[in-house]
């Protein structure tokens, strides 16, 4: 067993590499303290009076119980500085932790549904990247994530309002509930959106089946995989994702907490990354999962037995699949030349 020392030491390791997170909502990061401040705010009544009520809640069966809590909790946000107060605060948790770059997925269907603007959701998100960028230096990117248990036709209309705000924006996503809506019932809406330049990605594999993860490949043409923990059960597709070095975005937490997995002892992260797939850590919903980034890499640490160098590849990879250009990759990874 490791002393508590060295254990010591690796983990103010992995907080000093620049590292990215490139699997995060931010409406998952909206923590009960800040949810019951914007429902005061925002005259909204709850049946959760204190923190504590709250986080009794946080008690999943499956990726439908969260999502359920999680839509509601989106209920607390209407104003544009409710959105710029939530994104500065995960970038706040980001400087703590060492993390140099976050590509942010929002569900704007979750807030114009219930009509609040995109204008609202967009300027307060992006401002709070801006300010973000200034007094940390925090680079970071947006990913306007579709709701796949809508239709793709709801789908075209948010891309349509979209296009206003174009250079704010520079990836689509595709999250919500997973089984019964594979990626190709977003075939021609992700086709769209290639043709106006948006980078893709899609969560796949996460709760459905691996079929999904050829999809979101073959006929969406996404660049990374969002979760892609199926791909364990297919020799043909993980020599695919290993030659093609197309990442996944894994969330060790997030499948604790979902019951994605049975034990996090069983996490496929460290096989994964040693069969030479590019994978990476995140922390997905980490007001709901119980953890940041630095969570995500301390539960790998600790419960898979990951090395130094394991962290360091793990973190090194997080850059190398993020969507920076190739001289910003180039300067963050100078660190993991030393
Ligand atoms: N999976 C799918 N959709 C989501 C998630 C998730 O983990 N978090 C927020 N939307
Ligand atoms: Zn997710």
């Amino acid at each position: 067993m490791r002393s508590f020392f060295l254990n010591l030491m690796m983990s103010s390791l992995y907080i000093q590499m620049p590292k990215a997170e490139l699997h995060l909502h931010i409406e998952g990061s909206l923590e009960a303290e800040l949810l019951l401040k914007l429902a005061q705010r925002n005259n909204i009544s709850l049946p959760y009076k204190k923190v504590d009520d709250i986080h009794r809640a946080l008690n999943f069966r499956c990726l439908q119980d969260f999502l359920d809590l999680y839509y509601y909790g989106t209920n607390v946000l209407i104003e544009q500085d409710d959105f710029f107060e939530l994104t500065y605060a995960y970038f706040k948790r980001c400087s703590e932790q060492g993390i140099v770059h976050a590509e942010i997925m929002f569900d704007p269907q979750s807030h114009t549904n219930r009509g609040i603007s995109f204008d609202k959701v967009i300027m307060g998100i992006s401002n709070a990247c801006q300010q973000a960028k200034l007094d940390f230096g925090i680079s970071s990117a947006l990913i306007l994530s579709f709701l796949r248990h809508l239709t793709e036709e709801d789908a075209f209309r948010t891309l349509k309002q979209a296009e206003k705000y174009r250079d704010k924006i520079t990836a689509i996503g595709l999250d919500s509930s997973e089984l019964d809506n594979p990626p190709i019932k977003f075939k021609q809406v992700y086709q769209e959106a290639k043709n106006q330049g948006y980078r893709l990605t899609a969560h796949a594999g996460e709760e459905g089946p691996v079929d999904y993860i050829w999809q979101a490949i073959e006929i969406l043409g996404v660049e990374r995989i969002d979760h892609g923990n199926a791909c364990i059960e297919d020799h043909a597709l993980r020599q695919t994702l290993i030659n093609y070095q197309i990442p996944l975005t894994l969330c060790p937490t997030s499948n604790v907490a979902l019951k994605v997995i049975s034990d996090i002892k069983h996490h496929p992260v460290l096989d994964l990354l040693h069969q030479g797939l590019l994978v990476t850590i995140n922390s997905d919903d980490p007001a709901y999962f119980g953890g940041y980034l630095d969570e995500n890499y301390a539960l790998v640490q600790n419960n898979l037995g990951a090395t130094e160098q394991d962290l360091s590849l793990l973190a090194r990879n997080s850059i190398v699949a993020s969507m920076l250009n190739e001289a910003e990759k180039q300067k963050h990874l100078t660190f993991f030349k030393l």
